[in-house]
C-alpha cells in the first residue's frame, strides 16, 4: 500500500491549518458582522465562543485525524467500536465541504475580478452609486463570474495535484507569508487615515446597547450570539474534517492543544486586523459599518478611490482577500481529494480530475443565484445564503459537536476521553484540559444545542 504523505515541517502544518481556517470568514464575514452586530461588544462574545469551544474542539478533530490517519468519511471507522454508527457523520461531514465549497469559488472569483478592476482604474471617478452598479452589474452577468470562478477552480486544483509537500504546503505558505506582510502594511495605511479613530472606537471600545439593540431599536441579543457562535465555528472551519485531515499527515512529537492554540492565534490575529484596515478606512470615508455582506464589495472601493494611492492599495487589498480565501479553497479541496483517495483508492491525478469537474458544476447553482436563478428562493434565502446557512449554521455546529462526543464519551459507545486524550498528548507542548471533561461531555453541547434552536426561532419566527 502507497505510504501516506505527510509535511516537510512542522511550520508547514501550522501554516497550512492556518490557512485552512483563514479564509473569506476572517477578512470578509468576520468585519461585516462585526459591523452589523455593533462593533466591540460582539467581538468579546465571539471570543468568548473561540477559546471556550473553538479551540479545544479543533484539538479533537486533529486528534482523530491523527490517530485514524485519515481523512473523515474513514477516520471515524478506524476509531469506533464495533457497530456504532459514528461515520454515517462521515458523508454529511463530506457533503459540508463540498457546500462550503459551492459559494467559496464563486466569492473568490468576485475578488480576484475586483483585484483587476481596481488595478486598472475601473473604480476611478465613480461614487458609491457608480461603484454599487459596477457591482450589481458584475453579479448580474454569469459569464464574467464564470470565468473567475473557473480560474479559481483550476488553479486550486492545480496546486493540489501538485501533492501535499509540493503543492498545497508549499503554495499556502507562500500565501500566508505574503497575506502576514500585506495585512500589517494596510492596517498601518488605515489607522494612520485621518478620522480613523472613530472606526477604531467602534470596533475597540465595548458598547452592549449596539450589541442588544438593532437600529431600530429592537431587541436581538440572542440573534447575536447565534451569530458569535457560528462565526467561531466558521472561522476555524470546525465540524467538517477540514482541521482533521491536517491531523492525520502530522507526526507524534508535539502535543496537539499547543498546536491548536497557534493556529487559534494566527487565526484571530488576522480576523482581528482585517477589522482594524476596514473601519478605521470605512468611518474615515463616511462608509456606515453595518453594510452587510456587501461591506467589502460596495463600500471600500469607494474608500480606495479617495484615498492617496488608492489603486495600489486596493489592489493589494484585493490580493491579500483573495489569498486568504485561495489558502482555504486549497486546503479545503486537499480534505476533499483525500476522501477519494482513501475510501475508493483512486490516484491523486484521477480525484483531482473528477473534482474539478464536479466541483465547477457544484459552484454553477451559487453562481447563477445572483442572475438567472435569481427568483429562486429557498427557505426565504438566495442561493449563496441558503448553502452559507446550511453550512455555517447547521453541519458547523452539528459536527463539531459530533467531533466533541465521539471524543468524550465513555469508550463503549464512542472512542472515548482516554483514546482522545493519550492521542492528543503525545509529543512535547501544552497539555490538554482533561480536567473540563464534565464541561466538554455535557455543557458544551447544551449549550450549542440551545443556541442553535433559538437561532432558528429568531431566523424563522
Ligand atoms: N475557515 C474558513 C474561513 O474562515 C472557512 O473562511
Amino acid at each position: 500500500m502507497k505510504e501516506r504523505e505527510t509535511f516537510a515541517s512542522r511550520l508547514g502544518f501550522v501554516l497550512i491549518s492556518a490557512g485552512c481556517a483563514i479564509g473569506l470568514g476572517n477578512v470578509w464575514r468576520f468585519p461585516y458582522i462585526v459591523g452589523q452586530y455593533g462593533g466591540a461588544a460582539f467581538v468579546l462574545i465571539y471570543l468568548v465562543f473561540l477559546v471556550a469551544m473553538g479551540l479545544p474542539i479543533m484539538a479533537m478533530e486533529f486528534a482523530v485525524g491523527r490517530a485514524s490517519r485519515k481523512s473523515i468519511i474513514v477516520s471515524f471507522q478506524e476509531l469506533e467500536p464495533k457497530g456504532t454508527k459514528w461515520h454515517w457523520y462521515g458523508w454529511f461531514g463530506m457533503a459540508g465541504n463540498y457546500l462550503l465549497m459551492m459559494f467559496y469559488t464563486t466569492i473568490a472569483g468576485w475578488l480576484l475580478m475586483y483585484f483587476f478592476k481596481i488595478a486598472a482604474g475601473q473604480f476611478d471617478g465613480l461614487d458609491r452609486a457608480g461603484v454599487e452598479q459596477s457591482f450589481n452589474s458584475m453579479v448580474s452577468q454569469p459569464g464574467l463570474q464564470l470565468l473567475f470562478m473557473v480560474v479559481v477552480v483550476v488553479l486550486g486544483m492545480v496546486i493540489c495535484s501538485r501533492g501535499l509537500q509540493n503543492g498545497v504546503e508549499k503554495a499556502n505558505k507562500f500565501m500566508m507569508l505574503c497575506l502576514l506582510c500585506l495585512l500589517v502594511v494596510l492596517a498601518i495605511r488605515a489607522i494612520t487615515l485621518p478620522g480613523a479613530i472613530k472606526g477604531l472606537e467602534f470596533y475597540l471600545v465595548p458598547n452592549f446597547n449596539n450589541l442588544m439593540y438593532d437600529a431600530q431599536g429592537n431587541f436581538r441579543l440572542g440573534e447575536a450570539i447565534y451569530a458569535a457562535m457560528g462565526q467561531a465555528f466558521f472561522t476555524l472551519s470546525l465540524g467538517i474534517g477540514a482541521m482533521a485531515i491536517f491531523g492525520s499527515y502530522i507526526g507524534k512529537d508535539r502535543r496537539l492543544f499547543g498546536e491548536t492554540i497557534s493556529v487559534g492565534v494566527l487565526d484571530t490575529c488576522v480576523a482581528f486586523v482585517s477589522g482594524l484596515i476596514i473601519f478605521p478606512s470605512a468611518f474615515a470615508f463616511g462608509v456606515n459599518p453595518d453594510a452587510g455582506s456587501n461591506l467589502i464589495f460596495i463600500t471600500l472601493p469607494n474608500v480606495f478611490n479617495v484615498m492617496p494611492g488608492g489603486r495600489l492599495w486596493g489592489a493589494l487589498f484585493f490580493v491579500f482577500l483573495f489569498f486568504a480565501a485561495l489558502s482555504t479553497i486549497t486546503a479545503v479541496f486537499e480534505n476533499i481529494l483525500a476522501c477519494w483517495m482513501d475510501k475508493w483508492g483512486v490516484s491523486r491525478g484521477k480525484a483531482v480530475a473528477i473534482n474539478l469537474v464536479l466541483i465547477f458544476l457544484l459552484s454553477l447553482p451559487c453562481l447563477l443565484g445572483n442572475n438567472l436563478w435569481s427568483g429562486v428562493k429557498l427557505l426565504g434565502m438566495d442561493v449563496m445564503s441558503f448553502e452559507d446557512f446550511l453550512v455555517s449554521n447547521n453541519l458547523l455546529p452539528i459536527g463539531s459537536v459530533i467531533y466533541l462526543l465521539f471524543c468524550c464519551l465513555s469508550k463503549k459507545i464512542a472512542w472515548g476521553f482516554d483514546g482522545f486524550l493519550a492521542e492528543a498528548d503525545q509529543g512535547r507542548g501544552v497539555r490538554f484540559p482533561a480536567k473540563l471533561r464534565l464541561y466538554f461531555t455535557v455543557v458544551v453541547p447544551i449549550i450549542v444545542l440551545i443556541i442553535f434552536i433559538m437561532g432558528y426561532i429568531e431566523k424563522f419566527a
